[in-house]
């Protein structure tokens, strides 16, 4: 192994320290985005270098909510400084990796970054439209919302497999990514692509 990817692999098992530790759930939701996103990226034929950088940025993409976990505790304007962590944790993530790892894959950087971006331009924190968007973040997206709903959380079970797909089939999305992920599940989710 070249020592480059050495050095980076140590980060990268460093940073999954420091997710795990803090932060369970979020770690446990973003080993599974990290699966669907490998999932989409072998379902879009992408090289092995592409599906390394969809698999990485999707275990990293909630990183920056690592900053939230001290919050539960903190005096004062409590919903403000979370609402404001939720709307950043996407920059701080960036942001957290990059000084901890130094140099980084550009890819792994924009799946986190640009993880709430949507194609209609009702995403956050730049609202960021279509093109502008690159296809990391696209499938990040994609696969996290899909883990969002097929989890159950604490005032609501998994959203049906009817429902995941309309969600999914709304602007904002890219068709093609969400293509390939339903159709890895075959007749499961009953995906019809639009304009087919
Ligand atoms: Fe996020
Ligand atoms: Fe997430």
């Amino acid at each position: 192994m070249h020592s480059d990817d050495e050095s980076m692999n140590s980060w990268y098992s460093s940073l999954q320290c420091v997710l795990e530790k803090s932060d369970k759930a979020t770690w446990e939701h973003s080993v599974r985005v990290s699966e669907l996103c490998k999932v989409i990226a072998e379902g879009l034929g992408l090289n092995s270098k592409q599906i390394n950088f969809a698999t990485l940025a999707g275990l990293f993409h909630d990183i920056g909510k690592t900053f939230m976990t001290n919050t539960v505790n903190y005096p004062g304007k409590l919903a403000e400084r979370e609402k404001n962590l939720v709307f950043y944790h996407p920059l701080l993530g960036e942001r957290f990796i990059s000084i901890f790892c130094g140099t980084f894959p550009s890819q792994v950087a924009e799946g986190i970054t640009f993880h709430h971006e949507r194609l209609n331009g009702r995403g956050y924190p730049y609202s960021l439209c279509g093109e502008e968007i690159p296809l990391i973040p696209r499938m990040v997206a994609v696969a996290d919302v899909f883990d969002a709903m097929n989890s159950s959380r604490p005032y609501r079970g998994a959203l049906s497999k009817k429902d995941i797909v309309a969600e999914l089939d709304r602007p904002g999305y890219d068709v093609k990514v969400v293509s390939a992920l339903l159709k890895h599940y075959g007749r499961e989710y009953n995906y019809k692509i639009k304009g087919s």
